[in-house]
């Protein structure tokens, strides 16, 4: 698979990521989080997402990873919900970072990002020096934020992080349009590629996670066979979209499914999507979703 600098740093990441997010669910059972892992390296992906709050998704990793570690990227992220510490204290950032080594069975976070932490956290600042103090030490390679909107924004412009995290697909562009690409060194992993997969729900998914872009995919009121002319399939349209977004590095899919990671990963070898479709997807997007803030 096409593998990218990420951004400035010095690690190199494969067009399409591992959301590791599901496998950290309590539905997937310890063989099909094993599975899914191993299926995601063979398959030449080489960047692997998660974090202190993924449920046992950073267990899974160190259990069924921990001998192929030397063969992707980890990405994961931390700063508040340790027990015992106060949230986005140096001090709770610290014992994040420790746990997830440990629970990674990792020398070292290739990227660790602060994870959604509010706008006022960043402008304080005072995290820095305990970033700053873990790659000194080589427990991280590159500090990173991982928000939206105006955080995103602000911590992406601050100079103090060497890759950002944020939502970007054909349904939510705020971020895309305002902050990445902006700043050419800066590593972008764009988390919620495929949008959820709205169109998996025939009817509103009242109260899933999948609702609000579900919402907005009936709003833009395409069919995407009829695109273009390009007969392409929703999976396909939304991971080409975002994988080939000009200044996105990695597209990390969320899933705990083999099949749908392979699909992925078959979609982004067919490369960018023709002009012609995203110019529809462009016009749609400037009918009713130019006002639509990210989602956090
Ligand atoms: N604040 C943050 O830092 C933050 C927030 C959100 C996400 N993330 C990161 O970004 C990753 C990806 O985001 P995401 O999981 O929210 O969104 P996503 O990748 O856009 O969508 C994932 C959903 O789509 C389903 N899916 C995947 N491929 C499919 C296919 N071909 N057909 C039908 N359904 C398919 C998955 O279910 P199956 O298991 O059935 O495939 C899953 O429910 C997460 O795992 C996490 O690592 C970070």
């Amino acid at each position: 698979m096409e593998q990218r600098p990420l951004g400035g740093t010095t690690l190199d990441t494969s067009v399409v990521g591992l959301g590791a997010g599901q496998i950290g669910e309590a539905d997937v059972t310890e063989a099909e989080a094993g599975a899914l892992l191993n299926a995601a390296l063979d398959l030449g992906v080489t960047l692997v997402d998660t974090a202190l709050g993924y449920g046992t998704s950073e267990e899974r990793i160190g259990r069924h990873l921990g001998r192929r570690r030397h063969e992707f990227v980890l990405s994961s992220k931390g700063g508040s919900g340790v027990p015992g510490y106060e949230d986005w204290s140096s001090a709770s950032v610290r014992a994040g970072l420790e746990q997830t080594l440990r629970r990674t069975r990792s020398e070292r976070v290739d990227v660790y990002l602060l994870h959604s932490c509010p706008l006022e956290v960043l402008q304080r600042g005072d995290l820095q020096e305990t970033l700053d103090d873990a790659a000194a030490q080589g427990l991280i390679g590159v500090a990173g934020y991982s928000g939206d909107n105006d955080a995103l924004a602000y911590a992406a412009s601050s100079g103090r992080f060497a890759a950002v995290e944020c939502s970007v697909n054909v349904v939510d562009r705020w971020n895309l349009h305002h902050v990445v690409g902006r700043e050419p060194e800066l590593g972008v992993i764009a988390k919620r590629p495929i949008a959820n997969a709205p169109w998996r729900f025939p009817e509103r998914p009242t109260g899933h996670y999948a609702e609000l872009y579900w919402e907005r995919l009936q709003a833009l009121d395409l069919d995407p066979g009829d695109l273009g002319g390009a007969d392409l399939d929703w999976p396909e349209l939304a991971l080409r979209f975002t994988a080939y977004a000009p200044g996105v590095h990695t597209a990390i899919v969320g899933t705990a499914k083999p099949d749908h990671l392979r699909r992925a990963v078959e979609a982004a070898s067919r490369g960018p999507l023709p002009p012609e479709v995203l110019a529809e997807l462009d016009a749609a997007w400037d009918r009713v979703g130019r006002d639509w803030p990210s989602s956090t």
